[in-house]
């Protein structure tokens, strides 16, 4: 059998490492999306479809307590982090499930709001995902889509080619270039559904298409955050983004070596910082 070259249970403890969205920025998102749509959250119920370890809405739920949230996940790992904080945390209302987003246990029309953050990019079958989120969540309720771009996703997954100006460019243009010579895929190759970027055209196209949709509200925040190089390395060591985690784990080391070695010949300090920017965008999806 081909040994996987992976541990989920390393992504699920280490998942905040790769991405800039924290409480802090959730919490906002949540106050804003309830001055647009111009309601509050008490006694309503919310969806995170494929919630992760919570990172989104486990600071939503101590914000808000008379929300009832339900997180559904398909990953174990994922999972027991989320209970596991759920219980240190003392929460009362959030009940997170292990279950496939293709067939959700609740009946027709029963969220006010589902959330999808991070989910579609993934999956093959997300249209198919999309209609089930769709099928409980009410009539005139909520899609709250969430997207997250950054100067350093754009570079280390290849989006753009940067001029190296600083040592976040450097660094991730270095990624890059290794995965090039080790001939590793493309990073853009591991999205097998929706792409992976600001805002969910297609998402959009196709609720119109299936005449799901009644209007749209954007917003996006825009923030910059620091790391240090050695959190890179991190990001890198532990695989923490999906084109890191489907590659061949042997050609990866190749990459985590040759990394290793470049920051010693270049005398980059483990402590040395990079700042990044970073963009969230969030669509308010009313349905009909
Ligand atoms: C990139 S993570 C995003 C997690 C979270 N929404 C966030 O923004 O932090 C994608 C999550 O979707 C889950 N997932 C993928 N396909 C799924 C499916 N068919 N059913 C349930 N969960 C799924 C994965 O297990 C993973 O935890």
């Amino acid at each position: 059998m081909k040994k996987e070259g992976w541990s989920k249970k390393q992504i699920a403890q280490n998942y905040e490492l790769g991405r800039p969205l924290d409480a802090e920025l959730a919490i906002t998102l949540f106050e804003k999306i309830s001055e647009i749509i111009k309601t509050d959250y008490d006694n309503k119920a919310l969806l995170d479809a494929g919630c992760g370890n919570g990172r989104v809405t486990l600071p939503i739920s101590k914000k808000y307590p008379n929300l009832k949230i339900v997180g559904i996940d398909k990953s174990e790992e994922m999972l027991s982090i989320l209970k596991k904080r759920i219980k240190d945390n003392n929460i009362g209302n959030y009940k997170a499930i292990n279950s496939d987003l293709s067939k959700i246990d609740y009946d027709e029309n029963h969220f006010d709001f589902s959330l999808i953050s991070s989910v579609l990019h993934s999956m093959k079958n997300w249209r198919e995902i999309l209609g089930e989120i769709i099928r409980v969540t009410k009539r005139a309720g909520f899609l709250i889509l969430i997207s997250e771009a950054g100067d350093m996703y754009d570079i280390g997954l290849g989006y753009k080619k940067s001029k190296k100006r600083d040592l976040m460019e450097k660094f991730w243009t270095k990624y890059i270039e290794l995965r090039n010579k080790h001939n590793i895929e493309n990073a853009r190759d591991s999205q097998v559904g929706i792409r992976w970027g600001l805002g969910h055209p297609e998402l959009i196209a196709n609720l119109k298409k299936e005449k799901n949709l009644d209007s749209v509200n954007d917003f996006t925040i825009k923030w910059k955050k620091t790391f240090k190089i050695r959190d890179f390395m991190k990001i890198v060591e532990l695989k923490c983004w999906s084109s890191m985690f489907t590659v061949d784990d042997e050609k990866y080391q190749k990459i985590v070596k040759d990394l290793k070695e470049w920051i010693k010949e270049e005398k980059i300090s483990p402590d040395a910082k990079c700042v990044s920017n970073f963009i969230v965008n969030c669509e308010v999806v009313k349905l009909r």
